[in-house]
């Protein structure tokens, strides 16, 4: 499947209430040679239409390595994702893409991992995230940071539960304000930091989140001695074509479609200057 420009049938198999706001869509391909043939990486984002109501990104929030379902998490924000949310099993939509870059999972081979969430922002990790854990020989030691709202705004609490109960991840997560029956962390995200030990020089950090937590967390992590290219995050800007020809997620010379949504810490610097 590698015309861009062209979305593809495909149907809802699934829908998951994550909190009042949000719901992931398991989505299959109604053609089963687009299914098998759909290759993508942690970190891309697809163009989703909802008929009638037109197209917009979102991030893959499942794993390659589950390639029975392709999975997206949505939060209802206006027109497009209001009509999505009202969309069940058997109705269909159109998929465009994969887009963008996706993480350099090669790259982190041997490497501890750090994956730092907020909110909305745990979707594009937890494809990543599924990925190394089907692989997780291939890895160091996996921490996983995450932060919502309330109890409430956690997304994925069944997979939260799972982490937590494997020996061979760290899961840390907090809320800004408890309520009753939490017996968990409450506190922005960048508390979590000193509830565990990290070894910067080995560590590679993926952060996503809202623009605020993202700011705090990454001056964290620099102070503790995080590289630049260490800190790992993507940026969200205003997308049409998604793939490089409209300008309207230009920033400076690159645009965030084609050349991101993923980028070091060094490369948004150099972006931002
Ligand atoms: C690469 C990428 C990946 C994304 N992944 C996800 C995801 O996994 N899950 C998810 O829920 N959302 C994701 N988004 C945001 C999602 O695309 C928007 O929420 C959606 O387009 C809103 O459409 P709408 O018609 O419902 O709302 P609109 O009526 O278009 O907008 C409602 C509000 O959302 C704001 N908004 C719209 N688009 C964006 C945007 N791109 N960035 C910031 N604010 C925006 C508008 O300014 C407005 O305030 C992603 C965006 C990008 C660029
Ligand atoms: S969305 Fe068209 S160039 Fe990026």
């Amino acid at each position: 499947m590698d015309n861009l420009f062209l979305p593809r049938l495909a149907r809802i198999a699934l829908v998951r209430d994550e909190t009042p706001d949000t719901k992931t869509f398991g989505l299959r391909f109604r053609d089963p040679v687009d299914q098998r043939d759909f290759r993508f990486l942690p970190g891309q984002f697809l163009e989703l239409s909802v008929f009638g109501f037109g197209e917009a990104p979102f991030c893959f929030a499942s794993s390659p390595t589950r390639p029975e379902l392709v999975e997206v998490t949505v939060r209802r924000t206006g027109q497009l994702t209001d009509a999505l949310h009202t969309l069940g099993p058997g109705d269909e939509v159109g998929l465009r893409g994969p887009c963008g870059n996706g993480f350099d999972l090669p790259s982190a081979q041997g490497k501890d991992l750090l994956f730092i969430g907020g909110g909305i922002g745990l979707p594009p990790l937890r494809g990543l995230i599924w990925n190394v854990l089907d692989e997780r020989e291939r890895f160091g030691r996996v921490t996983i940071m995450y932060g919502a709202k309330t109890p409430a705004d956690l997304v994925y609490k069944d997979e939260l539960q799972e982490w937590a109960a494997r020996g061979d991840v760290e899961l840390l997560v907090t809320v800004d304000r408890s309520n009753n029956g939490w017996t968990g962390n409450v506190g922005m995200v960048p508390t979590l930091f000193d509830k565990t030990e990290l070894r910067p020089k080995t560590t590679l950090s993926y952060v996503c989140g809202p623009p605020v937590m993202i700011k705090f967390v990454v001056q964290d992590l620099l102070m503790r001695g995080f590289a630049d290219d260490a800190i790992i995050s993507t940026l969200e800007r205003m997308m049409q074509c998604g793939v490089g020809k409209c300008n309207h997620c230009a920033i400076g010379h690159r645009y965030v479609c084609r050349d991101g949504p993923v980028f070091t810490f060094r490369q948004i610097k150099e972006l931002v200057e």
